[in-house]
């Protein structure tokens, strides 16, 4: 039986924005992707599967944060020359979907701070609209992980970066985090936003016209909530 070995990122098609990084399309993680997209897949395993591609896609986010040289001593009593973590980073999930991925973050990243952006359409504009937003008060200092399993249109993304923006982080500290994209989105994204890295598990073929991304999963909140 043939064993699949590969880079734990990949850049995207030449069609797609430069800025975003898709997850290594191995036969595992291909094969996670065909569980949760799965309509007989029970809730269970849906949580259980989807939590696996949500820490592969953090750990690969954190990948894209700089680094400097650390030396330590080793119980041998050797040095060695190493790197350690520069700055502090923060989540920030986009509601509701997005706070499915916020224990994938804990997992990795101990005791990490975690801020919350509410957008929903406005019925008068049809708009993105800022309803709430709970921010870490120094998020202006920090890198930030945003995340939203879903982008369809890009237009909650966009609204969301506009946020972090206004609080006075700078566009090329965030760093993106999602499941499933549509090329419409990133592009729209990408387009707004060419600083900030995107960092996505597969890219779809594209919305339908109720803007559900196709193949895609469904709606990730029901799958995710609804028993
Ligand atoms: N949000 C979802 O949950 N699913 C889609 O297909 C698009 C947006």
């Amino acid at each position: 039986m043939a064993t699949v070995t590969a880079p734990t990122s990949q850049t995207a098609p030449a069609s797609i924005p430069p800025s975003v990084c898709t997850l290594a399309h191995t036969a595992q993680l291909e094969a996670l992707y065909t569980i949760i997209r799965d309509k007989q897949t029970s809730r269970g395993d849906f949580l259980f599967y989807s939590d696996r591609i949500i820490r592969l896609l953090v750990e690969e986010g954190l990948n894209h944060l700089p680094v400097v040289p650390k030396s330590v001593k080793t119980p041998t009593g050797a040095t060695y020359d190493g790197v350690g973590f520069e700055g502090k980073i923060c989540g920030v999930s986009i509601l509701r979907a997005g706070e499915a991925m916020e224990a994938g973050l804990r997992e990795v990243c101990r005791s990490v701070r975690i801020g919350k952006i509410l957008i929903q359409r406005d019925e008068e504009t049809a708009l993105p609209k800022l309803f709430y937003s709970k921010l870490p008060p120094d998020i202006a200092k920090r890198y930030v992980l945003l995340l939203d399993p879903m982008l369809a249109t890009g237009g909650s993304a966009i609204k969301a970066v506009e946020v972090l923006l206004e609080n006075g982080v700078p566009e090329e500290r965030i760093i993106f985090i999602n499941l499933i994209s549509a090329p419409e989105g990133l592009r729209n994204f990408c387009s707004k936003y060419p600083k900030t890295r995107v960092i996505t598990g597969w890219i779809d073929q594209g919305l339908n016209e109720k803007a559900y991304i196709i193949p895609g999963l469904g709606d990730f909140g029901e799958r995710r909530y609804c028993l």
